[in-house]
């Protein structure tokens, strides 16, 4: 078990729709465990695959800080099939540091996919686990909450960024 590195935006495998795990063997459980404790490490809520450079539809989630009824659990080739209502929520990404957003997201999902002993789950959730499933799942389609915010937001992040790397490159 490690604690990885989290890629940071613009990293073009952020960008990419995550492959599906087909089998679960002694690496993707390896990988879970290693997404547990990058995500606890970084005091985030939830993590997916691709933003320790692990291009496969995993991700783990821990609400328990904003909702004590969910705590952690992973879940393999996750996929929305159900929806309901809308919400703003202002969002934040390890992979998009110093950036919170107000992003649109629906008020309740219903979430399948596979527990890592390889069982069928289905989860429904609503408040922060709902937002957190969807950011997740946005995750393993590539797209971050800069791809969920208007064009101008974008610009005004991305130099933000320039100009932080100038300042870096001046030290
Ligand atoms: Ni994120």
């Amino acid at each position: 078990m490690a604690v990885l590195g989290i890629l940071k935006y613009p990293h073009p495998i952020l960008k990419k729709r995550s492959e599906a795990v087909s089998r679960i063997d002694e690496e993707v459980k390896k990988l879970i465990q290693d997404m547990r404790e990058t995500m606890y490490e970084a005091s985030g809520i939830g993590l997916a695959a691709c933003q320790i450079g692990v291009s496969r539809r995993v991700i783990v989630l821990d609400v328990s800080p904003m909702d004590p009824q969910h705590s952690f659990f992973a879940l393999i080739n996750p996929e929305i099939i159900a929806e309901e209502g809308e919400i703003d929520h202002e969002e934040g990404c390890l992979s998009v540091p110093d950036c919170l957003e107000k992003v649109k997201r629906k008020e309740k999902v219903c979430v399948r996919g596979l527990s890592p002993e390889g069982m069928e789950m289905e989860i429904k959730g609503e408040g922060i686990l709902a937002i957190a499933l969807q950011h997740e799942i946005d995750h393993t389609n590539g797209i971050l909450i800069l791809d969920r915010v208007s064009r101008l937001k974008r610009e005004i992040y991305r130099n933000k960024l320039k100009k932080e790397k100038r300042k870096e490159e001046k030290l």
